[in-house]
């Protein structure tokens, strides 16, 4: 059968896909055009995307065989969920495979963020260190601190796990309670305002929807103590990036790190002037061995419904 992928991918998946279906690559490192996507799905039984791509009812239109939208991605954000329901196309994402790469990332930016890494390493290149001194690039502890996680969900479970080693208090706001959150990690739910209140560094994994969306704003950002830190390793427009520039400009919270944006892959200008904001690329997953298993994922995801079997990641 033939499937639609629109990038190519780190590891040997592609082969293995390609060696039991016809697979049409989109070759070029840029996203696929829409004009290009729209014309190339016709005829496709699978596609193979990125989050990058939007999945609407119009790609769907244009496609008159599609039996799955495997995302390369764990959030499918990207793609019209009910509109591939309707049409009885089924969506996959990948899972698992990425929850400690972007629990990592999300640490890096804990660590970058209260010790001002970034900012020390520019100074050291551009040879402005000129002794040791006392006051010298001074940032905030992270060891025994109050750790707030948004979203109790895989990765803001290996992201509390990894706060055991720095003796943080853990707290977390989630609609639903968590055994592993409580139990295992010793994480104390509470209200989202209470979270913000309370906690040194505010991390959010949510994904994002009608809910979450711009769920960090002005009325939030404003609870959160002065010294405090917004790290966000989940979608950027869970958070309201105006608000938060506002922010990080009048020093009502102490910095953010930051991988996702609200409007990818555009930044606002302020933000790159801000020295209290760490900015990453859209990295969490970025490691060679993640990429490589969220391939294998997006093509088993493939391969099982083309064979006519339920995939193992199915979201819709
Ligand atoms: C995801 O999977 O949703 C990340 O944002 C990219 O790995």
């Amino acid at each position: 059968m033939d499937v639609l992928v629109t990038r190519s991918l780190p590891g040997k998946a592609l082969e293995l896909l390609s060696n039991k279906h016809k697979v049409d690559l989109w070759e070029e490192e840029v996203p696929i055009p829409r004009d290009e996507l729209l014309k190339r799905i016709k005829g496709k039984s699978a596609l193979l995307c990125l989050l990058t791509d939007l999945i609407d009812e119009k790609v769907m239109d244009a496609a008159n065989a599609l039996k799955i939208i495997s995302n390369y991605a764990v959030g499918y954000n990207n793609i019209d969920i009910e509109a591939a329901k309707k049409r009885g196309i089924v969506v996959t994402n990948t899972p698992d495979v990425l929850t400690d790469a972007t629990a990592d990332l999300t640490w890096a930016l804990i660590l970058s963020a209260a010790r001002r890494i970034a900012e020390a390493d520019v100074f050291t290149r551009s040879k402005k260190w000129k002794e040791w001194a006392p006051k010298l690039l001074l940032g905030a502890d992270v060891y025994g601190q109050t750790l707030g996680i948004i979203g109790a969900g895989r990765i803001g479970a290996a992201v509390a796990a990894r706060s055991k080693g720095f003796k943080m208090k853990v707290v977390y706001s989630s609609e639903f309670e968590s055994k592993v959150m409580e139990e295992d990690l010793g994480a104390q739910r509470m209200t989202l305002e209470e979270l913000l209140t309370v906690s040194d560094f505010v991390s959010l994994h949510v994904p994002l929807t009608k809910q979450t969306f711009h769920m960090i704003g002005d009325k939030e950002l404003s609870l959160m103590k002065k010294s405090a830190f917004l790290i966000n390793t989940s979608r950027g427009p869970v958070i309201d990036e105006n608000a938060l520039v506002d922010a990080l400009e009048k020093g009502r919270i102490a910095g953010a790190g930051l991988d996702v944006y609200e409007n990818e892959p555009m930044i606002p200008e302020k933000l790159f002037k801000l020295k209290n904001a760490i900015i990453l690329p859209h990295i969490g997953s970025a490691t060679h061995a993640t990429r490589a298993k969220m391939a294998d994922l997006a093509v088993k995801n493939i391969l099982a419904v083309l064979a006519g079997k339920v995939p193992p990641n199915q979201v819709a």
